[in-house]
């Protein structure tokens, strides 16, 4: 699973437990989120090329290094995946914004798509964004819709993810960079990661 990272930040380890923690309100949930988002992008940026841009500073024109923040189109996979869009908004303000929304049967587990409104992505990065990887069945979903708009690149930022999902990501789509907070060990009976955190979508959103 090479490509997947296991991102190590002390903020992010304490995020993850406030949001295991079932005393944490839907508000605080949907913030503990955004700001992993904020964290996980940061840490993807790091590897990503800075561009020479000539700007007119208070002595005359210089060149400085700037990321094209244009370049990048978050998506938000819906609904868990919206709280995570103000976070990385914050990191890159002129960002562009598309929107997936993938339900997956409880029952048979499967995903199905009910909605899709993204922007063109040829040349751009897609950045996908999704606090769960169970199954890995949505995620599976949400990158083969993503490259099917041939994008330069595709980024996936996750908080939690079970192992056997993550794999069948990398085993799927090993061109892509996933980006984790936490890696739990398994899932129940009805495809949900232990310890994880519950219904992320429920939780975030205060519905059952
Ligand atoms: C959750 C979560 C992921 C998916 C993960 O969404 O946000 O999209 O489940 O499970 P998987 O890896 O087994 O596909 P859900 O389908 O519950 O929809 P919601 O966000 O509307 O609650
Ligand atoms: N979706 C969630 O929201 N939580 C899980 O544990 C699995 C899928």
């Amino acid at each position: 699973m090479e490509n997947i990272i296991n991102v190590k930040n002390p903020a992010l380890t304490n995020i993850v437990t406030k949001l295991r923690n079932m005393n944490t309100n839907s508000y605080l949930f949907r913030k503990y989120v955004s700001e992993a988002g904020r964290i996980l992008l940061l840490e993807a940026l790091k590897d990503e090329k800075l561009l020479n841009k000539k700007i007119k500073i208070w002595i005359g024109e210089y060149e400085f290094p700037e990321i094209d923040e244009e370049k990048y189109v978050f998506i938000p996979i819906m609904r868990a995946g919206l709280p995570m869009l103000d976070g990385v908004f914050e990191v890159l303000k002129n960002a562009k914004a598309g929107f997936l929304a993938i339900k997956r049967d409880e029952k048979t587990l499967e995903s199905t798509l009910y909605y899709e409104r993204i922007p063109p992505l040829y040349g751009k990065i897609a950045v996908i964004l999704d606090p769960m990887v169970a199954t890995g069945g949505s995620l599976d979903y949400a990158v083969k819709v993503v490259k099917d708009k041939s994008p330069d690149k595709i980024i996936s930022l996750n908080i939690i993810g079970a192992r056997e999902g993550l794999k069948r990501i990398s085993d799927n789509h090993p061109y892509i960079k996933v980006f984790i907070a936490q890696i739990d060990e398994k899932l129940n009976d009805k495809g949900y990661i232990i310890p994880g955190i519950g219904d992320a979508g429920d939780r975030a959103f205060n519905t059952e």
